[in-house]
């Protein structure tokens, strides 16, 4: 129902033109503004989720360990590249959960911690509000997984099937055309979703803009720790919003795509 009303009421170019400019001046903290206090904020925070999640798909449990990532901290930052050639090759579960964590995963739970009420992630959060969801679709290449569109959840380290099935047509029509091949020829492709309300309640306008500072820490760590696994990262900001947003089942609206990140095989050498 919520589909069909925004795919017909897409802006045209013109008409969404320059906004950009009004949006920034919307979204800076002024010294007037009034900020929530503590006991809201934590209130609020109590009713958000860690993760959405998906009661009704069964937790496939991931490794509790990492894979081993090669070589320095500073080589791997250099050696960071979009490949040349794109061609998919098999992950291991432990790879994948080694780039899930390293992307979005827990490293404190807080326990002891009154002012942060949640567990804290890799990548820092503003307010640590973690407004960001994280799906992958495995076309196949990852070993012990069924074709499909999974979601993780940090807190139970665990991937959880949303959606079963050959993905690679509709991934494709995603993709702007140019790239559309990028479909069928990455092993894992992850997508790093905004729930903005999440972050907009306290921040408001800046709010937004700290869900995309935050995918871009996610998006970051996903390619130093691929890199540092030896494999190839597309970084990928050509798709068609609403085709993936409805491929992962999000209204588009409170919940939207922002980034997509492909894994595939490395350079050979
Ligand atoms: C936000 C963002 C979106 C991007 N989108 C695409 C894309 O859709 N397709 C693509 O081939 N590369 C995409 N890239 C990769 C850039 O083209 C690439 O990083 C740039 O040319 C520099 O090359 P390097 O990654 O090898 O250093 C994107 C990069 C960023 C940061």
């Amino acid at each position: 129902m919520l589909n069909s009303l925004w795919n017909k009421t897409e802006l045209d170019t013109d008409s969404a033109d320059m906004s950009w400019e009004q949006f920034h001046e919307s979204a800076k903290t002024g010294h007037y503004d009034a900020a929530l206090s503590n006991e809201v904020v934590l209130a609020e925070m109590a009713n958000l989720y860690e993760s959405l999640p998906y009661k009704n798909s069964v937790p496939i449990a991931l490794p509790s360990t990492l894979a081993p990532i090669a070589g320095a901290l500073s080589d791997i930052m250099q050696a960071r590249v979009t490949p040349r050639e794109v061609a998919p090759h098999p992950i291991s579960l432990t790879q994948l959960r080694t780039i899930l964590h390293l992307a979005y995963g827990e490293t404190r739970d807080n326990k002891d911690n009154p002012y942060a009420p949640r567990p804290f992630r890799t990548v820092p959060s503003g307010g640590g509000l973690y407004p960001l969801e994280l799906y992958f679709y495995n076309g196949g290449q990852v070993d012990g997984l069924a074709l499909g569109i999974y979601h993780y959840s940090p807190s139970l380290n665990a991937v959880q099937l949303t959606k079963s099935g050959d993905f690679t047509k509709e991934i494709a029509e995603g993709l702007v055309e140019f790239q559309s091949h990028l479909a069928s020829q990455l092993s894992v492709i992850i997508f790093i979703t905004a729930m903005f309300q999440r972050s907009v309640f306290k921040y408001r306008n800046k709010g937004y803009r700290f869900t995309l500072l935050e995918a871009g820490h996610v998006a970051q760590n996903i390619n130093l720790a691929a890199t540092g696994l030896g494999m190839g990262i597309m970084n990928i900001g050509g798709f068609y919003d609403r085709k993936i947003d409805d491929l992962l089942g999000l209204d588009g609206i409170n919940h939207s795509i922002l980034y997509m990140n492909g894994i595939c095989r490395g350079e050979q050498k």
